[in-house]
């Protein structure tokens, strides 16, 4: 049982410099690793510790690196990092992925298999790769489970997400990311939020008919909260207005060949 209101973080800004508990219940918590910059495109970056082990959720890019480094050596020594979700393969997801396996070559990759194709351009030719096509699901020691659900052409063909069955918390990448420089780690607004979204998601976006498909995949799914890579955490509260949006969203596609041109 998660006692930690994330609403709290809707009107109180969290410290930026060290990491940001957002759920535990017993060995299993999560972190927000914290942002220092001040700027509007702001890249999440999350830590799920489960039994003494960690599993970064997309690390980020490398000038960043050091920064993350140091706020998971607050919360465990990093050779207890045992894997890394990357959910697609963009440089401000997944680039540091060479300097984690510099440090600890046998830390897991979670990506798909279209992911997978690409990732070995950030230089690492050979790395334990886990293909979530292959393999839907992680289980935790704790026996807590993360779900990978495809979300293909949001924005990437091979792109994910990924549900954590303890906490209820969806990571959605680069899906409801928003982008500005009026920033709360959590929304407890969500028209406003859905505007910092708009440009992004139909500059980004396939088509409805992608953003449509995914959100038919999250009826049977209980979120808790939806954790993207940019802009602000969207709590329970607001989840079901935020799969409303994503759901009737004209997007991409839809807007660059208005009626069929
Ligand atoms: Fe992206
Ligand atoms: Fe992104």
């Amino acid at each position: 049982m998660n006692r930690i209101d994330l609403l709290d973080y809707a009107h109180n800004k969290p410290a930026p410099d060290i990491p940001t508990r957002l759920f535990q219940d017993g060995h299993h918590a999560i972190y927000w690793l914290g942002i220092e910059q001040d700027t509007a495109f702001r890249c999440n970056v999350y830590l799920i510790e489960d039994g003494g082990e960690g599993y970064l959720v997309d690390p980020g890019g490398r000038p960043g690196f050091s920064q993350i480094k140091q706020r998971v050596e607050q919360i465990m020594p990093t050779g207890r990092i045992k894997g890394m979700v990357l959910c697609h393969q963009d440089p401000d997801v997944a680039a540091s992925m060479v300097d984690w396996l510099d440090l600890h070559p046998d830390i897991k990759v979670y990506s798909s298999t279209r992911t997978h194709a690409l990732l070995p351009h950030y230089g690492k030719l050979k790395y334990p790769a886990v293909d979530i096509v292959e393999k839907p699901v992680l289980e935790f020691s704790s026996g807590a489970r993360l779900r990978f659900i495809e979300a293909p052409f949001l924005h990437f063909p091979g792109a994910f997400t990924s549900y954590d069955t303890a906490s209820g918390f969806l990571f959605s990448g680069d899906i409801w990311a928003a982008v500005g420089m009026d920033w709360t780690l959590v929304s407890d607004d969500f028209n406003t939020l859905s505007f910092k979204m708009e440009m992004f998601h139909t500059d980004y976006m396939a088509s409805n008919k992608a953003s449509r498909g995914f959100t038919r995949k999250l009826r049977e799914v209980d979120i808790m909260a939806i954790l993207p890579q940019h802009g602000s955490i969207i709590p329970r509260a607001y989840v079901a207005e935020a799969i409303d949006y994503l759901n009737d969203l004209p997007c991409g596609l839809d807007l660059l060949y208005l009626s069929g041109q």
